[in-house]
């Protein structure tokens, strides 16, 4: 058998177990497993690609080959290396910014392919084909459109940046930076300009449109952008694929573009907002900065640690809402505690997930999975809305957007339309957090003044941790 057929039988393994890992990290039991595997599979595709394409083309090691796999080596060693410290030593609360970095990582790589096979166009004696140069933009494109606006994204999370910044007419020039590139890309192709020049211009257009397309998205919206950016580098490495006839590059590829579709479609859906609006504009439209506050007002009423002990140790029900603030507080081990000391008490406890809780997609499933919370006690939206008119207790630590009335009662509020977790419509509402300031969205909740809510302040860890001793005692 040729050097061919087994590389493409180790592409077809490595495929194969890319599909695997993925679908066994779709629960908390198999992550770990499934993630290991669509490694070996990543490790057996590049060792067969470095191996067997090298076998296949130049049958003797010339000194060239020599070095060029040495290069290759030490890039591996070299990102390996950064890779697995910074994913060892990364703070649970740092993950999305890691997520975004990783992801603009993806990007640059497939647009980088894509500038290097566009210098080699010119080579040969046969004009390269419309397709070749369709697959080589549209791969330069989208990776560096990915790989600027992730830089954004992380930025934004980490707080480098402010959350939203607007220019003037916004909508209108980033439609026409789109038009440009794609009208540039065009002429390109039809033209079979091999000038490196215009890859440069083309380039430039790209990272400006990933930085103007991210740049004014704030408040609640970062969760689609995140996830479409996260489809874009999919995408662009499938074009890698396809460039290179490249098989396991194409499946991975298009695993990840599509993975990121759906979970775009997903974060549309939990965020109400038409997908066209998120590629076309008027997305992001209404969305405030940080800090503003709404026009609730009004006094709030406060809760002791140990009132709160008694009225859950007298509860039948108890669904708490983890957020944001959870993650910041790193309070998912006691968390854990207190639903354990709860159902020794006999109450029935369950968490509601909102599918833009935290920073990052699935955020709270991963902080509660860290601290072994049963995957069964964990109930989405649409599922757990309709059990809070039969909730003794609502315990919201962390939360905020998530939670917030104004979603169905105030068409000026930026997050109108977004579904949320109904907790008002439980018997008491016990929200934890440190100050009356906004959440990610900059805006002023109205459930803190609910007559039925009453406020546990100070930091998640520390609170729950007194409530957890409190509820021992009784
Ligand atoms: P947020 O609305 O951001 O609220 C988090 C709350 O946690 C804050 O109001 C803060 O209030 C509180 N907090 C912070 N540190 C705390 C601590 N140590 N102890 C107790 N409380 C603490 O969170 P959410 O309800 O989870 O909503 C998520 C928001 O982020 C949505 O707007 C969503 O669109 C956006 N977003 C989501 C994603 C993804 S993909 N999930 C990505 C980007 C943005 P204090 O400061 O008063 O304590």
């Amino acid at each position: 058998m040729s050097s061919d057929n087994y590389l493409n039988i180790i592409y077809l393994i490595a495929s194969v177990l890319f599909v695997i890992g993925l679908k066994m990290l779709s629960g908390p039991e198999t992550a770990r497993r499934g993630n290991l595997l669509a490694a070996a599979g990543m490790l057996m595709a590049i060792l067969g690609t470095i191996f067997l394409f090298h076998d296949k083309t130049h049958a003797d090691f010339s000194s060239i080959e020599t070095i060029k796999i040495a290069l290759i080596a030490a890039g591996i060693g070299v990102g390996t290396g950064i890779g697995a410290f910074t994913a060892r030593t990364v703070k649970m609360t740092k993950m999305p910014e890691l997520v975004s970095l990783f992801n603009g990582m993806g990007g640059a790589c497939a647009a980088l392919i894509s500038m290097m096979e566009f210098t080699h166009l010119h080579e040969g004696s046969v004009p390269p084909t419309a397709r070749k140069f369709v697959v080589i933009l549209a791969g330069l494109i989208i990776g560096s459109v990915s790989f600027a606006g992730s830089i954004i994204a992380f930025m934004k999370l980490n707080g480098t940046l402010g959350k939203s910044i607007r220019l003037p007419k916004y909508n209108l020039i980033n439609n026409i930076v789109m038009l440009l590139i794609i009208g540039s890309a065009v002429y390109i192709t039809a033209q079979s300009e091999t000038n490196s020049i215009y890859m440069y211009c083309l380039l430039a257009g790209a990272l400006a449109y990933g930085v103007l397309f991210v740049i004014p998205i704030g408040g609640a919206d970062m969760p689609v952008v995140i996830s479409l950016l996260n489809s874009f580098t999919g995408v662009a490495a499938a074009f890698g694929g396809f460039l290179y006839h490249n098989q396991v590059m194409l499946t991975g590829g298009i695993l990840v573009g599509s993975a990121g579709t759906i979970l775009t479609i997903a974060m549309c859906k939990a965020m109400n907002r038409p997908l066209t609006n998120v590629i076309f504009g008027a997305f992001g439209e209404g969305t405030v900065a940080a800090g503003a506050v709404g026009k609730s007002g009004g006094a709030v009423k406060d809760i002791s640690v140990s009132d709160v002990a008694t009225l859950m140790n007298y509860s039948k029900k108890v669904i708490i809402v983890p957020g944001y603030g959870l993650a910041v507080a790193q309070a998912q081990h006691v968390i854990h505690e207190l639903e354990e000391v709860l159902e020794a008490h006999g109450v029935e406890v369950k968490y509601a997930i909102h599918p833009v809780a935290g920073r990052m997609p699935g955020h709270m499933n991963v902080l509660l999975a860290e601290s072994n919370v049963d995957y069964n006690k964990l109930a989405e939206m649409e599922e757990v809305n309709p059990e809070f008119p039969t909730t003794d207790v609502v315990l919201v630590v962390g939360a905020n957007d998530v939670v917030n009335p104004a979603a169905h009662n105030d068409p000026s509020s930026p997050i109108y339309g977004m579904p949320i977790l109904d907790v008002e419509n439980a018997a008491h509402i016990i929200i934890n957090k440190r100050s009356m300031n906004a959440g990610y969205a900059g805006i002023d909740n109205e459930l803190f003044y609910n007559p039925k809510t009453s406020m546990l302040f100070g930091d998640a860890k520390k609170v729950l941790t007194e409530l957890v001793k409190e509820l021992k005692e009784m």
